[in-house]
């Protein structure tokens, strides 16, 4: 079956140690989260997921062959995508352009012209235009189409992010807290889009959040990361009732209090 998997997966700044032998796999097809107190590793894990981090020993593997040194934009085209931050100079661009100009460290675009015919490029634009439209439909963000992205609301440049990520056809794609910074009706708007997303196209997400309510409807199962190592992996409700997860974020509690 089509997985994503990490083996033995560490990395350390100096002598600290973020990740320790994170091993898991999951099917490239599901919808699948991953919780944790702050600082346990989660974002550092998706950086080595996506390539943005070499870990400093383990392997990632995706649909059955190990990704070795390949970076971010090596990844999305092998279909492992990721959504990023809309970037500030593309703020004043309208969110339409957002989706056109597809990912900034994509290489190659502006040589397209050296290579195709006047035609060529002009229907390689117009396939473009098309999708985008298309996915502005999906999105419900056609009424803001020609406007700038940067007046967007959170919920909604959360969804251009999203956006962006469906651009380039990815086959699985790593979220990193969709929630934060939304309002609770935009919550369960994104939580449907990417059920829609899953169900119609068969993209599979990995998701990190640190609302469990909203999260926990949403995926089949949940990772838990706590000091850099897996500490749990279930149905999201056994998770959440772990005694171990539930000390895990008890622990994580009284740190912030006391600080
Ligand atoms: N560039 C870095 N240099 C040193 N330590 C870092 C760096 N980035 C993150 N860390 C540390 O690694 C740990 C894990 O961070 P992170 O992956 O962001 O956790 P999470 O996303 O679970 O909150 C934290 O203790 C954080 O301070
Ligand atoms: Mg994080």
């Amino acid at each position: 079956m089509s997985q994503l998997a990490t083996t033995d997966v560490s990395l350390s700044y100096g002598d600290f140690l973020v990740l320790d032998k994170v091993t898991l796999s999951m099917s490239l097809s599901g919808l699948h989260g991953m919780i944790g107190p702050n600082g346990a590793g989660k974002s550092t894990f998706f950086a080595v997921l996506s390539g943005l981090l070499p870990p400093s020993r383990g392997s990632v593997s995706f649909d059955g062959s190990v990704l070795r040194a390949a970076g971010p934009a090596a990844r999305a085209r092998q279909g492992l995508g990721r959504t990023f931050q809309i970037p500030r100079e593309f703020r004043h661009l309208t969110v339409r352009e957002n989706l056109m100009v597809g990912p900034r460290e994509q290489p190659g675009e502006s040589l397209l012209g050296l290579f195709l015919s006047p035609a060529r490029v002009r229907r390689a634009e117009a396939e473009i235009a098309d999708k985008a439209a298309q996915l502005l439909d999906f999105l419900r963000l056609s009424a803001v189409a020609d406007k700038p992205a940067g007046g967007l609301s959170g919920g909604q440049k959360k969804l251009l992010e999203l956006g962006r990520a469906l651009m380039s056809d990815p086959r699985f794609i790593l979220l990193d807290e969709p929630y934060a910074g939304v309002n609770p009706v935009l919550i369960e708007e994104i939580s449907q889009r990417i059920r829609e997303i899953n169900a119609e196209r068969g993209i599979g997400f990995l998701i990190i959040e640190h609302n469990l309510m909203a999260l926990n409807r949403l995926v089949e199962d949940l990772y838990v990361l706590d000091s850099g190592r897996l500490l749990a992996h279930g149905r999201p409700d056994e998770v959440l009732a772990d005694p171990r997860v539930r000390a895990a974020y008890m622990g994580a509690m009284t740190e912030e209090v006391q600080a």
